[in-house]
This record gives C-alpha cells, structure tokens and sequence, in this order.
C-alpha cells in the first residue's frame, strides 16, 4: 500500500485562542514496503503528522490517501511517542486490544497476540502489568501491540528515544530484523540522523515549525543493514549532509530559546 500526503496543513488553535500552526503544505509519498524516517527538530510537527496519517487529528487542509490498501487489514497501526499502554492491563491484554478493536473471537485473539509477544521477544511476560517492566519491554508491547492488528502501514513516533543507548541500539538491530521478514510500510519518526539513516531507505527532512518537507535524501546502504554500516563511507557522508541541512535550523531554534 501506498500512502500518499497531499499538501497537508494543521493549525492548532491553543488554549488561549491562539493560532499555532504545525504543519504547512506537507507533501510526501510513502511507498509499498518502503521504510521511511521522518526527521525534524523538536515541535516541528512531526507528531501532527503521524496521527493526521493515522486520522487521529482533523486536518486543516490537503489530505492523506492510501493507494491500493488491502481488504481486511487496517489501515494503519501507531506506536506511541510516550508507551502509551494500559496500565490496568497486562502485556497479553495489551497486545489483544487492538484485535479486541477489530473484533476478533477470544481464542483467535489470543493466539495471535501469543505469536507477537514470542516475536518481540517478551515471552514468560505475559502476566505482567506496564510498571512491573524495564523502558524496553515496555516499548516491545507497544510494537507487539500495533503489529498484532497486521497494518498496511507501521506509524511509529520516536519509538527508541526515551531508552538508554544500548536498549536503543538493540531495539533498532530487532525492528530491522522484524521488517526483513515482514517489509511492512514503515513511517519512523525520529530527531536521531544516526538511526534515521541506519534504518530508513529514504530520510525525509522536515523544516523548524511550520513543519515543512526540506529535503528527500535516499540512503545508499544495502540491506540487511549491519551496525558495520555505520562506518561506511555512505553512511558518513549521508549523515554529514543531513545535518549540515539542519543545522542552521537547530542553531535557530536554539537561539529562541
Ligand atoms: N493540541 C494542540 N494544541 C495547540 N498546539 C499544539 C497541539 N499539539 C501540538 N501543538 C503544537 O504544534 C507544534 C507541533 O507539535 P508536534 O507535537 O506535532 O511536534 P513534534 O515534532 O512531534 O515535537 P517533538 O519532537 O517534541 O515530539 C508544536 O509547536 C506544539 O506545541
Ligand atoms: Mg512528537
């Protein structure tokens, strides 16, 4: 499935009545089995963006459409910025919420959801409770989660980014596996320009707010990817010319602060 972003604007109105505007004419094609990392400073919009693909959030103007979906799969699924879990569930009731969602029958549900916890590698933690797990495992249910529904398209919001290093660099060496076998539509939201460009197959930069597209830079790195890649001369010098895009942007919003 292709998602396709047309000319996407979002303005909040805040609490004060005043306008704040995210988004500004926001075009963006995401191609069947591609893997994208959408990269921008922080509050440039890139959470409007993924809960407007999402349709989580009215938008202001242009649309989202999905190019050949498939029948009987959802659309999209998200994981979540913050674990976003239900603390009153376990990791098993977790897990089967969004199959409890589409309506599957009990058994079925929890046989899926058993096949996605042994895949995130979280099974012996089914009867746990949110608090009772590390920062990862908690994130792996938030994965485990949004893959039991089988999406078309993988959102995920900075998926990595409140883990410790190692947690993060393991989790990243996983997602990738898990996508190896899956290819999965993915839409990655990350600030890190190491880990966009160790994952994705194409970096979308997004200007400060509003968020706008700045660039489109495609990665000239093989899959699978390794961590040996990222001594590479590729990726080097990917990473080098994405930050020299942004830099003068980061330097901006630095110096309003
Ligand atoms: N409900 C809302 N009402 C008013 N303003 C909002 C609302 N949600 C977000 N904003 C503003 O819109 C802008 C974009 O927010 P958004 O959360 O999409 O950015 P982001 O790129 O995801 O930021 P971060 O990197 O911090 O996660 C920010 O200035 C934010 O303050
Ligand atoms: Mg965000």
């Amino acid at each position: 499935m292709r998602v396709i972003i047309d000319r996407l604007a979002k303005t909040y109105v805040d609490r004060h009545g005043a306008a704040v505007e995210a988004l500004s004419d926001v075009s963006l094609t995401v191609e069947s089995q591609e893997f994208v990392a959408l990269l921008g400073p922080s509050g440039c919009g890139k959470s409007t963006l993924l809960n407007a693909v999402a349709g989580l959030l009215p938008v202001s103007a242009g649309e989202v459409m999905f190019e050949s979906p498939p029948s009987g799969r959802p659309l999209t699924a998200m994981v979540f910025q913050e674990f976003a879990l239900f603390p009153w569930r376990t990791v098993q009731g977790n897990v089967e919420f969004g199959l409890e969602e589409l309506g599957m029958a009990a058994a079925e549900r929890g046989r899926r959801a058993r096949v996605l916890i042994e895949t995130t590698g979280l099974a012996g933690f089914e009867a746990r409770y949110p608090h009772q797990l590390s920062g990862g495992m908690r994130q792996r249910v938030g994965i485990a989660r949004a893959l039991a529904v089988d999406p078309a398209a993988l959102l995920m919001d900075e998926p990595f980014s409140a883990l410790d290093a190692q947690t993060r660099q393991l989790m990243q060496e996983e997602l990738l596996a898990l996508w190896e076998r899956t290819r999965t539509t993915i839409l990655y939201v990350t600030h890190n320009i190491q880990e966009a460009v160790y994952m994705a197959d194409r970096v979308v930069v997004l200007s400060r707010r509003p968020g706008r597209v700045l660039a489109e830079i495609d990665v000239p790195l093989k899959r699978p990817r390794t961590e040996a890649m990222q001594t590479e001369p590729g990726y080097l010098e990917t990473v080098e010319r994405i930050w020299s895009l942004i830099k003068d942007q980061a330097r901006a919003a630095l110096a309003e602060q």
